[in-house]
């Protein structure tokens, strides 16, 4: 069971496997609330019961290794993926998305792991997928203009990419990821899920997109919720951590009261119990 009542701690214990879980948290100004979710993939359990919140203009880390239901549940918040329990709240209003684009309708865009570009199709042609739809109906939208759209939104970023008409195939990782980044940071969105943004990059381009988040924050209209490895750029680009540990969240904190060291032990602390028990399970 998870435990915490209203106003009760955020960190509750289970008393179960003396986890930890955090419980519902909310905030006055939260654009998003996500409460007890669960996800189940046959005998697989992605998440387990999750509680998280999203602050108007905040950006929120989220960590956990490998498996732990990080982009199970950003796809949950996307409408690409339907949760078997739980509720959402977005905006002040119950949010059962049924679909990705009906997600987006509702001011909310995504950058998957799995990046989501279409090879075959050039770089501007990728910047504006999706969309098209929205701007104008197809045959009135011209090339030159897309073109010119994508040009400033790369520009934008600083991402060198010289040649907006090639197949985006032809990208190394980085840039793949640099028109995935900018594809929805341009778009009308006013939530932005970004699923390990800075995976496939290379220093400088990793910091190019560090700085577009820190402007995107300096604005003020944007929330974030963006998941990353690197204990670092967790402390620099964000203003408050989750960690997903086995599908539960299993702390919540604001950036400024956490460390690399504290985050480090805690996931040190993970792998010892994980030894533990697969000893336990031979
Ligand atoms: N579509 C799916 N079908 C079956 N299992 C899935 C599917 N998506 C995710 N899983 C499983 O759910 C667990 C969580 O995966 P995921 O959310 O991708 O973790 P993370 O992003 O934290 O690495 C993993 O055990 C993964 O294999
Ligand atoms: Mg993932």
């Amino acid at each position: 069971m998870s435990a915490g009542s209203e106003g009760g701690p955020a960190l509750a214990d289970t008393g179960i496997t003396g986890e930890h879980i955090v419980a519902p948290t909310e905030a006055a100004d939260d654009v998003l609330r996500v409460e007890h979710v669960s996800k189940r993939f046959g005998p697989v359990t992605a998440l387990r019961d999750i509680n998280l919140h999203l602050r108007k203009g905040e950006v929120l880390g989220l960590l956990g290794d490998n498996g732990a239901g990080k982009s199970t549940l950003m796809k949950i918040i996307c409408g690409f993926v339907k949760p078997d329990e739980g509720q959402m709240v977005l905006k002040g209003e119950p949010y059962e998305p049924r679909s990705v684009d009906q997600a987006r309708s509702l001011g909310i865009d995504t950058v998957y792991q799995d990046l989501a570009l279409i090879d075959e199709l050039s770089v501007f042609h990728n910047m504006f997928l999706r969309l098209e739809k929205i701007k104008s109906p197809l045959p009135f939208l011209a090339n030159h203009v897309m073109r010119k759209e994508a040009r400033e939104a790369l520009d934008d970023i600083g991402v060198n990419i010289p040649r907006l008409n090639v197949p985006v195939a032809r990208l190394s990782g980085g840039q793949r990821q640099a028109i995935a980044v900018a594809r929805t940071v341009h778009s009308e969105a006013d939530i932005l899920l970004l699923d390990e943004p800075l995976a496939a990059m290379g220093a400088k381009e990793g910091a190019l997109i560090l700085d577009l988040i820190a402007r995107l924050k300096a604005e003020g209209q944007v929330s974030m919720i963006m998941v990353l490895h690197n204990y670092v750029h967790v402390l620099t680009a964000c203003d408050r951590v989750n960690l997903i540990q086995d599908g539960v969240i299993t702390l919540d904190k604001p950036t400024s009261e956490t460390s690399v060291e504290e985050l480090t032990e805690i996931v040190v602390d993970e792998y010892r119990r994980a030894r533990q028990a697969a000893r336990a399970g031979r």
